[in-house]
């Protein structure tokens, strides 16, 4: 019988925070990190650090604790770089919970904005040695960023056509040839732009490419 390891039974978890992938889309996300075992993780929009957190808990049983994670966001200045971007209702709204008991900890209590920066960091402390957040515009952060350390990279950030591309170009141009790039949101109706940049960078990069339970769009270089 064959024995599971402890990332084979690894279980994605909500932690209490809002999240973008929660439970059901969580899993199936943190079985794909776990299918291509990476070192070295990119995640482009980290919000309040749910995914990142999984993925940190994740990579530190897979290489033994010796791993990378940078994650990139605007953080709680998101609305500095959404002129023309797509935003998700949970971006536009004031911290609004539908459980009132989040919302009496984190709004009045803690008085907490679970994307700042600050609170991601105070979230993701146990792996202080091992990650990196950066906060600012993809736009800018990405073409000074060594794209070729990364296994596997999450582009998770704006949601416009625009943002989408332009970050997707300059990933295909820097990395190197196994990196699994996973793309959030491809079927998404509310931002078409996602799926017309990945089919566009497909085409132009002749991709491997397949998409996973109707959203998860991975790519990989052939
Ligand atoms: C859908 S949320 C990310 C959810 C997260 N990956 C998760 O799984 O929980 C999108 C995030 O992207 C960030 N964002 C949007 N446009 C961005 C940009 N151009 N550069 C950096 N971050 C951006 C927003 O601030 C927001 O936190």
């Amino acid at each position: 019988m064959k024995h599971l390891s402890l990332q084979d039974n690894f279980k994605y978890k909500e932690y209490w925070r809002k999240a973008g992938l929660k439970k059901y889309y969580g899993q199936i996300f943190v079985d794909l990190v776990k299918q291509h075992n990476p070192k070295n993780f990119l995640e482009i929009g980290v919000f309040t650090g749910v995914t990142a957190r999984n993925v940190c808990e994740l990579l530190y049983l897979i290489n033994n604790k010796d791993f990378f994670y940078l994650g990139i966001d605007l953080f709680e200045d998101f609305h500095e770089a959404i002129s023309n971007e797509v935003v998700p209702e949970f971006l536009v709204k004031k911290q609004n919970f539908s459980n009132p008991l989040k919302s009496l900890v984190y709004n009045f209590l803690l008085k907490e904005k679970l994307n700042s920066l600050t609170s991601v960091s105070k979230f993701l402390k146990k792996f202080q040695n091992n990650i990196e957040l950066k906060k600012g515009n993809s736009l800018n952060i990405l073409p000074k960023t060594d794209l070729k350390i990364f296994d596997m990279i999450f582009v998770d950030g704006g949601h416009s056509y625009e943002t989408v591309k332009f970050e997707l170009d300059i990933i295909f141009k820097s990395i190197k040839d196994n990196c699994l790039v996973v793309c959030d949101d491809y079927s998404l109706q509310e931002a078409t732009g996602i799926k017309k940049a990945i089919d566009e960078t497909v085409r132009e990069n002749l991709c491997e490419f397949k998409v996973v339970a109707n959203r998860f769009a991975c790519l990989r270089k052939k």
